[in-house]
């Protein structure tokens, strides 16, 4: 196994095993950044936009030296770009190709738990799932991936995973870089394990992917560019910047944009969260978009976790694309006086507050239209994070301290350091479903196949939780 910071590098035809190294300065940035096509979709009569999802096996030759084996949606590796505008119903064909059950997750989205995707909507082999909802929240980068009880990992890093960007009629959307593929470049990072002829379901990869492209640049034509953030990884924490440290925009997070754009030199992404930032770029400058070495809090860091990622390279002449603004829309904050309900969760090991994922069992009840604030704790020496489904939430405190800006957005995925506590305000206005639970885990994705999930139900008030079975739903 390769460990902690270090990546094979290729040379010549295949990958040079012998020796691990810091690959800062080493990655050849040779081949054109892919960039996932846009999903087709089409309307149907009841008004609904449809799209397909076809997950399948694939061959990719990523240039380790020969075609590797992976897992895609509607193609090899990784799936399109989904996108749909706020107010609008979506349908999604999901197929499973696969030889085993799989389910798609909608990451971020605010939906009844029946369409969710979690692990109480598996896919069989053959089958097709049709979830339909419409579309309930502000503008953001969300994505999908599967979500089968216990093999999520394997599911993910070989390739199942696509974004689902939403629109919405904010006009400050309009006045940020929005051309999707020109000057909004979706970034889909990942450490794949590669054995030759597989992408292989480990915690830390020996390669960086952006977008499925190995040794990625970007050819700019524009003076500001925005880039969309995805941590895909297993469990890696990347922390974004630009090799020369310039200050970029952080513009909007999990949940969509910030109440302002935030002067950011690094932006930490832990798996599942989602970022976008706003690089001012320079005519016919190179300069490249690395990953430094995570700062974690409390003397732990992230030891020589440093990458390369992307080579952005600028044309000899730009199109000015002008300012973006210096405010958005305010962020309706969620009041702690309201909060009716409060909860703890403790992260330890591969157990949320001692108990691993049962199918079976609803670990919280929450009343619909209820605020909630829960306690957060990591008390592990290792990391973790911590994902709600069905909500984005904000985040209240960060070890008893104010959070910093890029932690003052909508949320659905936060980080948490080895000991660390984490206070979120949480409401759940919608889809009360007594018999179909939501899911919460740590998104490394090796932890919650281990079983550091939980499940909760939102409830009409009053009602109690019906009778959950992990055995009779599909
Ligand atoms: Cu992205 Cu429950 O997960
Ligand atoms: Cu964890």
């Amino acid at each position: 196994g390769v460990l902690g910071g270090s990546f094979l590098v290729a040379s010549g035809a295949g990958l040079s095993a012998c020796a691990t190294v810091d690959t800062v300065g080493k990655v050849d940035f040779t081949r054109p950044l892919l960039i996932p096509p846009l999903a087709d979709s089409r309307t149907d009569s009841a008004g609904r936009r449809v799209f397909d999802l076809h997950a399948r096996r694939g061959r990719r030759d990523f240039g380790f030296g020969g075609p590797t084996r992976t897992w895609g949606f509607n193609g090899d590796h990784l799936g399109p770009t989904l996108r749909a505008t706020r107010g609008e119903q979506v349908m999604v064909n999901v197929v499973n190709e696969l030889d085993e059950d799989t389910s798609v997750h909608w990451h971020g989205m605010h939906l009844p738990a029946r369409m969710d995707g979690g692990p109480h909507q598996p896919v069989r082999p053959g089958a097709t799932w049709s979830p339909t909802w419409t579309i309930n929240q502000p503008a953001a980068t969300l994505w999908y991936h599967p979500h089968p009880h216990g093999h999520t990992k394997e599911h993910v890093a070989r390739g199942l995973a696509g974004l689902f960007i939403l629109d919405d009629d904010d006009p400050h959307q309009r006045r940020l870089p929005h051309d999707y593929g020109v000057d909004d470049i979706p970034l889909v990072v990942q450490d794949v394990d590669v054995d030759k002829t597989e992408l292989r379901a480990k915690n830390t990869g020996n390669q960086l992917l952006v977008n499925g492209t190995y040794g990625p640049y970007l050819t700019i034509t524009t003076d500001r560019v925005r880039l969309r953030l995805l941590n895909a990884a297993v469990s890696r924490t990347f922390a974004f910047g630009l090799a020369d440290e310039r200050p970029v925009a952080l513009v909007a997070t999990d949940g969509g944009l910030l109440d302002h754009p935030v002067t950011v030199t690094r932006i930490r992404l832990s798996p599942g969260e989602r970022a976008e930032i706003v690089v001012p770029v320079q005519a016919g400058e190179r300069v490249v978009l690395r990953s430094f070495p995570p700062q974690t809090g409390r003397g732990f860091d992230g030891g020589k976790d440093q990458f390369d990622v992307l080579e952005l390279r600028a044309a000899a002449r730009l199109r000015r694309t002008g300012a973006i603004p210096e405010r958005f829309t305010a962020i309706p904050r969620l009041n702690p006086a309201t909060a009716v309900v409060n909860r703890d969760f403790q992260l330890t090991g591969t157990n949320i507050n001692g108990e691993q994922m049962d199918m079976d069992r609803i670990d919280a009840v929450v009343e619909q239209g209820a605020t909630e604030i829960w306690t957060v704790r990591n008390t592990d020496g290792q990391r973790h994070n911590f994902h709600v489904h069905d909500v984005q939430f904000q985040v209240l405190s960060v070890d008893g301290d104010e959070p910093p800006p890029e932690l003052r957005g909508w949320k659905d995925t936060v980080f948490l350091p080895p000991k660390s506590e984490v206070r979120i305000i949480l409401r759940f206005a919608d889809y009360a479903d007594p018999d179909m639970p939501y899911m919460y885990h740590c998104h490394l994705l090796m932890h919650e196949d281990d079983g550091m999930m939980g499940q909760f139900v939102v409830v009409a008030p009053g009602q109690s939780a019906g009778r959950v079975s992990g055995h009779d739903h599909g």
